[in-house]
C-alpha cells in the first residue's frame, strides 16, 4: 500500500481505539488501569452490566421514589435537557456515540446510581467500579453537566420512558 493509504488506515484505527465500544468495536485492553482498580477486569468488550444491578453509586441520592405510571410531563422536560446537553454524546437507542446509548440504561443501573452519576460524575468516575469500567471502555471522560437535582430526576424519567417503563 502507498504511504497515503497507510496513514489513512492508521488514523482510522486510532479513532476506533478512542471510541466507546459497547457493541462491536475493539477495545484497547491496555487502557484498563488495573493498578488503580484491581477489581476492574471487564470480561468482555461490552458495557453490559448485569440487569437489576443494585448498586446505588456514590452521591446524595439514597432512595429515589419512582412514580407509576411514569410522569409524562417530567419526562418531556427531561427530553429537553437531553436535547440540549446530552445528545452530543448519547443516543437513545443502543448505539454508542461518545458515551453509551441509553436504551436499557434503567435496567443496567438503579435509579439512585443514575442520579448520582448524573450529578456527581467526576467522583463516580474516580471511585465507582461500574463507572470506572465504562471509563476504561469509553476512554473519553464524561464532563460534569451541572444539573440540579430536579433536572437529574427529569432526565431519569425520560430514560424510563425511553426504556418503555410503566
Ligand atoms: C462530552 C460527552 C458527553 C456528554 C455531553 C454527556 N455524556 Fe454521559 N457519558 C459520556 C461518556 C464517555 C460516558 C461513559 C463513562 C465515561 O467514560 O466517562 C457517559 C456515561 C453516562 C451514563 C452511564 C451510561 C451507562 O450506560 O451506564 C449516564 C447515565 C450519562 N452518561 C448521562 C448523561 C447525561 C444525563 C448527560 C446530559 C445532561 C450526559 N451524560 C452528557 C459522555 C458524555
Amino acid at each position: 500500500m502507498n504511504k497515503k493509504t497507510f496513514l489513512l488506515l492508521a488514523t482510522f484505527s486510532v479513532l476506533l481505539t478512542f471510541g466507546c465500544s459497547n457493541n462491536n468495536g475493539t477495545v484497547n485492553k491496555e487502557t484498563v488501569n488495573t493498578e488503580a482498580a484491581p477489581d476492574v477486569k471487564p470480561k468482555t468488550d461490552s458495557l453490559v452490566v448485569s440487569p437489576g444491578n443494585a448498586s446505588k453509586g456514590i452521591g446524595r441520592f439514597k432512595d429515589v421514589q419512582l412514580s407509576h405510571p411514569i410522569d409524562a410531563a417530567m419526562a418531556s422536560k427531561g427530553q429537553s435537557i437531553f436535547d440540549a446537553k446530552c445528545m452530543a454524546c448519547h443516543k437513545t437507542d443502543d448505539e454508542k456515540l461518545v458515551g453509551p446509548g441509553w436504551k436499557g440504561v434503567t435496567d443496567r443501573h438503579s435509579p439512585e446510581w443514575l442520579m448520582n452519576f448524573i450529578t456527581n460524575t467526576q467522583v463516580m468516575l474516580d471511585k465507582d467500579l461500574t463507572a470506572q469500567q465504562e471509563l476504561a471502555v469509553c476512554v473519553v471522560r464524561m464532563p460534569n453537566q451541572d444539573l440540579t437535582d430536579e433536572q437529574a430526576r427529569q432526565i431519569l424519567e425520560f430514560m424510563r420512558q425511553n426504556d418503555g417503563k410503566k
